[in-house]
């Protein structure tokens, strides 16, 4: 009998979600800021408790691992992320952290003891915010980055990669970071959901088969700027007014791509000087572009490019284009897809197979070990926001069909 302790993972729920720079219930969460490392010294107290073997990498990643009967065989890992975007929500990465702490606290009760080791992780950085490019952490266990130029990615403020996790405690080379393909013999990572087709459909668990492939790029658009009362409009080079056709160049882009997966959006558009009696001189923009399959998504990132060109030759603006990362699309492994649809039926939890559309740590995890998904549904969809909500019942039933499939993968 497997009995999760919900209304305890509510509560260390509620205590992480307070661990931000936001006023609630908006969370902001962002790398090596004084919130993430709370919420990473919290964790590490919750899985020594739990009797976990604690580590942490180069980076942050961090490791807890419940040894099993076995100890030298590949462990099973699961897991997911803590940091949180700028006045998001409380469950975006954490039930897949917390959730993945009480599943092996319910299996430890259970009196279960697992012939592989099972290892929790929090992984550093899933999200983009402080260095434009998302699972940092991720990418260097799995080679999806290489590690000079991890190292020098900047912030906002110029700050280095390197740098700046030095400064925040963590020791040795980027490259020892990187995992080997027989590290784990299998992930299993608890999320929301994101979108809304669970609550539409009223099923509680969704068995990940594949997860989109993003792109992004970073524009930066100069033109002349100048005074506003001025500076007549025929020899007007404002970065913003091509940035506003860039920004529908984008969306149009997506919409037309041919595939009704393409999705396409500008989050960021920081404008120079930003003063009201001053034409824009330069503008940078973000593009984040998906699509489940990556044909659409490059003819789309194509597009936008040729847009750029000839709405900046038009308009006498220079464009400097940079791709920050273009990843493909990963296939959940069939048999732990299967784990994760046999420990729903066990649980007598209703359960579909679906796409991820988000990206999240298991996109870098399935090139190192097989990997799967399990999705619980969240109010309406919504995510990144602060009114991203998932209910203790539907929290409660992902943990119980992640404690079964993790004993299921472990026993393997
Ligand atoms: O952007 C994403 O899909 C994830 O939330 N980082
Ligand atoms: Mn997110
Ligand atoms: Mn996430």
């Amino acid at each position: 009998m497997l009995n999760v302790d919900i209304d305890r993972l509510i509560a260390e729920l509620d205590r992480l979600a307070h661990m931000s720079d936001a006023e609630a219930p908006a969370v902001t969460r962002v790398l090596y800021t004084q919130p993430d490392m709370r919420a990473r010294a919290m964790l590490k107290e919750m899985c020594t408790a739990a009797g976990l073997q604690v580590r942490e990498d180069a980076v942050g990643n961090l490791f807890a691992r419940w040894l099993g009967r076995e100890p030298n065989l590949p462990a099973v890992g699961t897991g997911s992320h803590t940091d949180a975007i700028p006045y998001s929500g409380r469950y975006d990465g954490t039930v897949g952290v917390l959730g993945g702490l009480e599943a092996i606290r319910t299996l430890q009760a259970a009196g279960f003891s697992p012939k592989r080791s099972i290892e929790l992780l929090m992984f550093t950085s899933e999200e983009p915010t402080r260095f434009g490019i998302g699972c940092v952490g991720c990418r260097l266990m799995s080679g999806a980055i290489e590690p000079a130029a991890c190292a020098e990615l900047r912030d906002s403020a110029g700050a280095r990669f390197d740098d700046v996790r030095l400064a925040a405690g963590f020791t040795g080379t980027l490259a020892s970071a990187r995992l080997g393909s027989d590290y784990y013999s299998a992930f299993v990572e608890l999320h929301i959901e994101q979108g809304p087709i669970l609550e539409d459909k009223n099923l509680a668990i969704g068995a990940v088969t594949a997860i989109a492939a993003p792109a992004a790029l970073r524009v930066e658009l100069t033109g002349s700027g100048g005074h506003a009362g001025a500076v007549l409009m025929p020899i007007r080079r404002d970065a913003l007014c091509a940035a506003a056709e860039i920004v529908l160049a984008v969306e149009a882009a997506a919409k037309e791509s041919g595939s009704p997966d393409t999705v396409g959006t500008v989050g960021i558009c920081d404008v120079h000087p930003g003063a009201i009696n001053s034409v824009p001189s330069e503008v940078n923009l973000t593009i984040d572009i998906r699509d489940v399959a990556p044909g659409p998504r490059d003819g789309a990132v194509e597009r936008t490019r040729q847009v750029i060109d000839t709405v900046c030759a038009k308009r006498g603006v220079a464009a400097e284009i940079e791709t920050i990362h273009s990843d493909p699309p990963a296939a959940m492994a069939e048999h732990v897809v299967r784990a994760v649809e046999q420990a729903a039926v066990a649980a007598g939890a209703s359960c579909i197979r679906m796409v991820s559309r988000a990206y999240h740590d298991s996109l870098f995890m399935a090139r190192i070990a097989p990997t799967g998904m399990i999705f619980i549904p969240c109010y309406k969809g919504y995510s990144h926001r602060p009114d991203e909500y998932s209910s203790p019942g539907a929290i409660k039933t992902g943990v119980e069909v992640l404690a079964r499939t993790l004993r299921e993968l472990s026993e393997a």
